[in-house]
């Protein structure tokens, strides 16, 4: 039986009619559902899943509008091994990239995904990156047979017939094809979280800005608009329009004047995105608030005023749960009190979540993310490392009133900063664009988790895209080196570590809300109010130059996040040539030149470097 499509009349694109019913022909699904994105079509979703043994719906008291989903334990984070850049050429996608000919690519995923709904309902999605009609946004339209999906697309794009409306009878959209890889044959019974254990693909083809999912229900792999269209996608029409699609958050810094200054800061997986774009100041640094305009992804484009304009192209935050409590991160807590869906956290006794590191003692009893008794001693995690909630970025009550302007915020400063428990200092301004270039295309993260490689490691992780850049990287760079001399000022550039450690293992930093000392640091070094000395690597404030108000912080603590080592550095340095050669075909040779600097620069330095005490130098 072949389900009929019924295509609203509203929509009027002739590409995008074409695609889903060659789509649906390929597909066979038995039925076909065309998404409104109203709250009653949600709420509908919503009961549905709960039907199906997909949700749990959570006390309607503790955790109104929230609901609690189990994945299958084979489907529980992104598969990078999995995912490919289909260019047409293998160069393009670069040596970070996986790779397969896109035809020869099409021809295996066609097979799978011929008749792979067969027992499903397709769901089109239309959703917008990005507020609708923005000239930053983007439209996007996922077809997919997980009602998971369709519900937190829901709740992290703009979704539904207003996107229909916006795209009129334009061709530019990106189309997205989901399927949970999981067919149902006559009669044979749904599971709670159906997805293909074996089989896997997340693909994208850049030339043609399409992307195919296959056999994965979770996170990055499924939400088609967050890291594939949002980053691998427009990272390639922003090399070829003059933009840039980045893996950053972006905040709003209010000093107590009232003067605003905007900033978008990439950080790897893992390193605390989320915390710091919804950072508390410490009550001490009187006056100081800062907003949140996205946790994960910006979009970046210079404007007629010579400034760079970004957007938060999300609507919702897919926060990583464990660690999240009410001392590292309260606007996260009060984003996911209510309308969320949580992924892979444990269920309370009383109709509660509960994860490792939320406030207050574990609970007696929970029932863990495999669905599972779980007790505080019995050895296993209640919730899965990687759990999380999708919850809507307008209850964060730090939201920035300007996260939704179409108009985007201008930047004033870039931060970059990896998770080292060695080397790279609290904070530092490299000296131009192109030396902030390369300590950004040089960064690099050690890993908290076996997935990616030895715990401990450092992953090179260049503007933290390592994952995300849908081309060659050495490509990626010359197309930053390129975005600062498009600027009469380009934003300021910083690489921060909140990550040093002494030798005994313990954090140098306290980090979390006291990262505001070095943010308004930046702030006002991007304003050009603050001062700085010069060291071996760019400026860096002296012990004098941060707030130190309801801290209790020595200058010998702060000799010891900012020293420079000019024995680890070289080291370091030579450790970047192994990213170097990796990308050497296409790798700007400024880069080298840049490192030629530095070399000259730690020279000229002692060997131990440290900020001097305030007025021993010119500043
Ligand atoms: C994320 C990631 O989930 O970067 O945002 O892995
Ligand atoms: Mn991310």
């Amino acid at each position: 039986m072949h389900a009929t499509i019924s295509i609203p009349t509203y929509v009027k694109s002739a590409r995008l009619k074409a695609w889903v019913m060659d789509m649906a022909e390929l597909l066979k699904p038995d039925n076909i559902h065309w998404c409104d994105g109203s709250q009653a079509e949600y709420d509908r979703f919503c009961e549905e899943l709960v039907k199906s043994g997909t949700f749990t719906k959570l006390d309607s008291e503790k955790r109104p509008g929230c609901f609690l989903a189990r994945s299958d334990p084979s489907d529980v984070a992104r598969v990078e091994d999995r995912t490919y850049i289909c260019s047409v050429k293998k160069e393009d996608a670069g040596p970070t990239n996986n790779w397969m000919d896109p035809k020869e690519m099409k021809a295996t995923l066609g097979k799978l995904f011929d008749g792979a709904m067969k027992g499903r309902t397709l769901y089109v999605i239309p959703f917008s990156m990005g507020p609708i009609g923005s000239p930053i946004s983007y439209i996007g339209y996922e077809i997919t047979d997980s009602l998971y999906v369709v519900t937190n697309m829901k709740l992290m794009t703009r979704m539904g017939r207003a996107v229909d409306e916006a795209l009129g009878d334009s061709d530019t959209f990106v189309p997205c094809l989901h399927s949970v890889g999981m067919p149902l044959e006559p009669g044979q019974k749904d599971i709670p979280w159906p997805c293909n254990p074996t089989v896997k693909y997340i693909v994208h083809f850049p030339e043609e800005r399409l992307i195919w999912s296959y056999g994965s229900g979770y996170g990055g792999n499924a939400l088609l608009g967050k890291k594939c269209l949002a980053l691998r996608i427009a990272s390639v029409i922003g090399r070829d329009e003059g933009w840039m699609a980045e893996h950053m958050l972006i905040l709003g810094v209010t000093d107590p004047k009232g003067r605003k200054t905007y900033v978008a800061a990439a950080f790897p997986s893992a390193c605390g995105k989320t915390n710091f774009a919804m950072l508390i100041p410490p009550k001490e640094i009187e006056g100081w608030k800062v907003t949140t305009i996205g946790d994960d992804i910006a979009w970046l484009k210079p404007a007629a005023d010579g400034k760079l304009y970004a957007i938060n192209p999300e609507a919702g935050y897919f926060g990583v749960a464990p660690g999240t409590n009410y001392k590292t991160n309260p606007n996260a807590m009060i984003s996911c009190s209510k309308n969320t869906i949580f992924t892979n956290v444990a269920l309370t006794d009383d109709g509660d979540v509960w994860w490792e590191g939320m406030d207050g003692e574990p609970p007696a009893h929970a029932i863990d993310w495999q669905g599972n008794d779980w007790t505080p001693g019995c050895g296993r995690k209640a919730a899965h490392p990687n759990s999380r909630f999708t919850a809507p970025a307008g209850q964060n009550p730090a939201i920035d009133p300007d996260w939704e302007n179409p108009k985007g915020v201008p930047i004033s400063a870039l931060v970059f900063g990896g998770r080292r428990s060695t080397v790279p200092p609290l904070v530092y301004q490299p000296l131009s664009w192109a030396f902030g270039v390369y300590a950004a295309a040089t960064m690099g993260s050690e890993m908290t988790a076996a997935a990616f490689g030895n715990i401990g490691q450092v992953r090179r992780d260049p503007m933290a895209m390592i994952p995300f850049c849908g081309y060659h990287m050495g490509a990626y760079f010359n197309h930053w080196l390129d975005m600062g001399r498009k600027f009469p000022i380009p934003p300021r550039i910083f690489c921060v570590n909140w990550f040093r450690k002494d030798k005994d293992g313990n954090f140098l930093w306290p980090g979390y809300g006291e990262n505001m000392r070095v943010l308004k640091w930046i702030v006002e070094r991007s304003n050009g109010s603050a001062r700085a000395v010069e060291g071996p690597l760019g400026y860096s404030p002296t012990y004098e130059d941060l707030d130190w108000r309801g801290l209790d912080f020595t200058r010998e603590q702060f000799d010891a996040v900012m020293s420079v080592d000019r024995e680890e550095w070289m080291k370091e340095l030579v450790s970047h040539e192994e990213l170097f050669i990796k990308l050497f075909d296409k790798l700007p040779k400024e880069l080298l030149s840049v490192r030629d600097l530095l070399i000259s620069g730690l020279y000229r330095s002692p060997s131990k470097w440290q900020p001097p005490e305030y007025g021993t130098v010119n500043s």
